[in-house]
């Protein structure tokens, strides 16, 4: 059985707690995980920023800020767990390391955030390495990667495909502090360098884009690979 990471932006999975997209998702990672050993590592999405600014307006640091975005990642991971039941490793993992110990038991195990100073593309593109895996999946609130942010600049330019060398100019441009957002964190391409795993960015807003895209190939998302490296579906 091959395998494959997801970084399920919190945005997307619980862009409010009345509106979420949890039991949606569950069914779709049931059925990815009976083809592929899936590790899902979720985001803390606005509500980590909300309380990322609460804490910074108390006086916190951004090492702790990030503590504080870490909690609200462990419990959206959390919801995802409960909604999968019996089908998921029954812990979410608090490292990389942790996560591939979970596998050995279970086709589906959930993280969430792992250490200050990095984001959940981080740990999912550890974990990838760590377990060998065919590619990582992020999915995120827009249908791939432009040029620019597509939600600020119109005339934002999309790509369908980029290497991880192209994928670090673009996203270099964003400071590393508590809650700043990215299409894919930095440290996380510079791990998609060196390992050669494949990353296809997609459209999470719909869950049914990461079912089409898994089982039936078929996506517009854009994919970052090095050349001669395929995605495993
Ligand atoms: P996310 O991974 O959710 O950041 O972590 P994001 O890119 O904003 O993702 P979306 O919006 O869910 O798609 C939220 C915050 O938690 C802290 C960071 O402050 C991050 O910005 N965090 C997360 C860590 O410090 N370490 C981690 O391993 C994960």
């Amino acid at each position: 059985m091959k395998t494959i990471v997801i970084s399920l932006g919190g945005s997307v999975l619980t862009p409010s707690l009345e509106e979420n997209r949890v039991a949606v998702y569950a069914e779709v990672l049931r059925a990815i995980s009976q083809v592929y050993k899936t590790f899902v590592v979720i985001g803390g999405g606005g509500e980590a920023r909300r309380f990322i600014s609460a804490a910074r307006a108390l006086g916190a640091d951004e090492a702790t800020a990030d503590e504080i975005g870490i909690m609200v990642t462990r419990l959206n991971a959390t919801l995802l767990m409960i909604a999968l039941g019996n089908e998921v490793y029954p812990r979410v993992a608090e490292s990389p390391r942790e996560a591939v110990e979970y596998a050995y038991k279970s086709d589906l195990v959930v993280a969430g955030g792992v250490t200050p100073g990095q984001t959940t593309d981080t740990v999912a593109a550890v974990i990838a390495e760590e377990s060998h895996a065919s590619c990582i999946i992020n999915l995120t609130s827009v249908d791939g990667i432009y040029s620019d942010d597509p939600k600020l600049v119109k005339n934002a330019e999309k790509f369908s495909e980029l290497t991880p060398e192209e994928l670090s100019l673009i996203v270099g441009k964003t400071p590393l502090c508590a809650g700043s957002n990215t299409v894919f964190d930095s440290v996380a391409v510079k791990i998609l360098a060196r390992s050669h795993i494949p990353l296809l960015v997609l459209d999470g807003r719909d869950p049914d884009t990461l079912q089409k895209a898994v089982l039936c190939g078929s996506h517009r998302g854009t994919i970052v690979r090095s050349p001669e490296i395929n995605l495993p579906f």
